[in-house]
């Protein structure tokens, strides 16, 4: 009995080790993938800044769509903990974390439509309302 106790117990502890692990991938992942959407955004900046085209940025606007669109998934209960500026409010507030990502997806897909139509002005607009839904989510999802 009591050797079954504690193999039920080593396992249990090699479970917690190997979600420690899986939790420290998840943060490390999602810090790199946000780091490349800011390096997105600073490569679209300087050809919205001088209202350029942007037709060459609608495979970049994809994959900005698909992460942001994957983006809730990339925190899941219990990594809040560890190298990471997630706040709690992000699992207090699922919903509004969600909205949050979902709104920055909206936005992403305008800039997309707009990157297609070869209009620079449109680009330009289109790239400025981005930036407000990054701002809108750190706020209130992201520490300091
Ligand atoms: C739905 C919420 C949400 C949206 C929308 C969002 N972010 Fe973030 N962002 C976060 C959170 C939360 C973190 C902190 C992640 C962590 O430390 O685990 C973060 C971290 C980052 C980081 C730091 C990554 C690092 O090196 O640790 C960058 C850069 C970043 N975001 C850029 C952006 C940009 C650019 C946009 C808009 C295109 C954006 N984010 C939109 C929630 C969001």
């Amino acid at each position: 009995m009591k050797k079954i106790l504690l193999a039920g117990l080593a396992v249990l502890a090699l479970g917690g080790v190997s979600m420690a692990f899986a939790q420290g991938d998840v943060i490390t992942q999602r810090r790199a993938g946000l780091k490349r959407m800011g390096e997105h955004m600073t490569a679209m900046k300087a050809v919205a800044d001088v209202r350029g085209p942007g037709a060459q940025f609608s495979g970049t606007l994809d994959e900005m769509i698909a992460f942001y669109q994957g983006l809730p998934a990339r925190f899941p209960a219990g990594s809040g903990t560890g190298d990471t500026k997630a706040l709690p409010t992000i699992w207090s507030d699922n919903a509004g974390f969600v909205a949050a990502a979902n709104d920055a997806v909206a936005k992403l897909q305008a800039l997309r439509v707009a990157a297609t139509t070869g209009d620079g002005a449109a680009f330009q607009t289109a790239w400025q309302a981005v930036g407000p839904t990054c701002g809108a989510c750190h706020r209130t999802y992201r520490a300091r």
